[in-house]
């Protein structure tokens, strides 16, 4: 049977399924375009120093979820975990530091965790993420921030709460691991083993060991907040304010640390709050990391990022019932009703077409009910109709089948108040 059967942690996506994930991925990039990022491919495994070095030895990642194995060759191959630090490997050994000015990619694919299979939890599963290297400004971390919520917006997700925090620059990190190094010792003894080791290794990994999570030296351990250096401080307070002005809700959540261990700074983390078991999933993640590229090419490119799980925004999007939504993916159909007007109706189709809506017409009939049934098939949300009068006059009657209103425009002034309405 075993030859018919998937590996425990994976899915089959097909028909539906596949084209929800197709679907995610496309709302996705379409968003992160409009914010400069370009798409980077990379290969699904890499040397497996990619990611013990950059994502952390002491990270859960590395240290148990890794796919690793021998090549026919003796190389030690990882299948990747996650993206940024295959992201990084490609701007590093592709010189991408030396162009001048931001460079700002999105990805998604497969991506390999060995993690107790659960609720929104996978042994392969799907990543949508986006990667900007080049500016220190708290500006850009608002930016990347409100990036991800007008993907949740534009895929029509409800109840998604931002969580953010911030884990200092190296010097705040340093003092919180120097610190706790200190406070855990007492405690230790009553730890599981990973965490004894990690009162040497890293003790900041402490604060989110699985294992130890009821533990009351973690319940009770100072947050990294107070240990902020002054820099540190002044940076998240400008990351907040710019999200006040930009109306994006959040929850400072000072015991969010995040599992690996590149970031600096700014972290957060997109979680859906629901009365089900996807309760409290994480639907996507990211930080800041100001040190990662440094190391590497010995000059300051910052970075920062965030990826969002596709599995679970999938999930969530059943149960809110989103997708119905996301099939109106048709903006208009024009109705022509008579062959002169079908010629009007091209005309503005294709205006409307370079500029970006996506626009269906009936080419055979200039009778109302099969242009109104295409209308309904394609679920657009604008019916457009011309006939002799509309020509006339260069009104043409907009119909929004949302709303249910409808209004004369005239025909140049159709694509804004369109856009206008969006
Ligand atoms: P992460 O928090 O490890 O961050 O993963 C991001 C998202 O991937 C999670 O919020 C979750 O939605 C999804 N995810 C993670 N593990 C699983 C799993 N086993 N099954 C299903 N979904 C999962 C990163 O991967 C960072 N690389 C994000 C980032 C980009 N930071 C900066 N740039």
């Amino acid at each position: 049977m075993g030859q018919y059967q998937k590996i425990k942690g994976t899915q089959d996506f097909y028909g539906v399924t596949a084209n929800k994930l197709r679907t995610i991925e496309m709302v996705s990039s379409k968003v992160a375009k409009t914010y400069g990022f370009k798409e980077i491919i990379t290969p699904i495994f890499e040397n497996s120093n990619v990611f013990i070095k950059n994502v952390g030895e002491e990270s859960d990642v590395v240290k148990k979820e890794m796919y690793t194995f021998k090549d026919k060759g003796g190389r030690s191959i990882t299948l990747r975990p996650e993206g940024t630090a295959a992201v990084a490997r490609s701007f590093i050994e592709n010189k991408m530091y030396a162009n001048p000015g931001m460079t700002k990619y999105y990805y998604y694919g497969p991506m390999f965790r060995y993690e107790r299979p659960q609720t929104g939890r996978y042994r392969e599963f799907n990543q949508f993420g986006v990667e900007a290297y080049g500016s220190d400004s708290p500006l850009l971390d608002s930016d990347i921030i409100l990036s991800g919520y007008n993907i949740f917006k534009s895929l029509g997700i409800k109840n998604v709460v931002l969580h953010i925090n911030s884990i200092g620059d190296a010097a705040s990190r340093l003092n919180y691991s120097s610190f706790l190094q200190t406070y855990f010792k007492e405690y230790i003894d009553s730890m599981c083993i990973d965490c004894q080791r990690r009162l040497t290794t890293n003790p900041m990994r402490i604060l989110d060991c699985k294992v130890d999570k009821e533990n009351i030296a973690i319940k009770n351990a100072p947050n990294i907040t107070d240990f902020l250096t002054n820099e540190s401080k002044e940076y998240f307070s400008n990351v907040l304010k710019t999200l006040d002005a930009l109306e994006i809700p959040y929850i400072v959540d000072t015991r969010l640390v995040r599992g690996l261990d590149y970031y600096t700074d700014t972290v957060f983390e997109f979680v859906i709050n629901s009365n089900d078991e996807l309760n409290g999933l994480a639907l996507g993640g990211g930080g800041k990391y100001a040190n990662l590229i440094n190391s590497m090419v010995g000059k300051n490119v910052s970075g920062i990022g965030y990826a969002f799980g596709l599995e679970r925004i999938s999930a969530v999007m059943d149960k809110q019932n989103a997708w119905k939504d996301l099939e109106t993916i048709t903006d208009c159909v024009i109705l022509g009703l008579d062959d002169e007007s079908k010629i009007s109706a091209m005309l503005l189709s294709n205006e409307l077409r370079c500029k970006g809506l996506t626009v269906e017409m009936d080419y055979a009939s200039t009778k109302l009910k099969p242009q109104f049934k295409l209308a309904e098939r394609v679920n657009c949300k604008y019916i457009i109709i011309i006939g002799e009068e509309e020509r006339k006059t260069g009104l043409y009657m907009v119909k929004n089948t949302v709303t249910k209103t409808q209004k004369k425009i005239s025909k140049d002034k159709i694509y804004e108040y369109i856009e206008e309405e969006k």
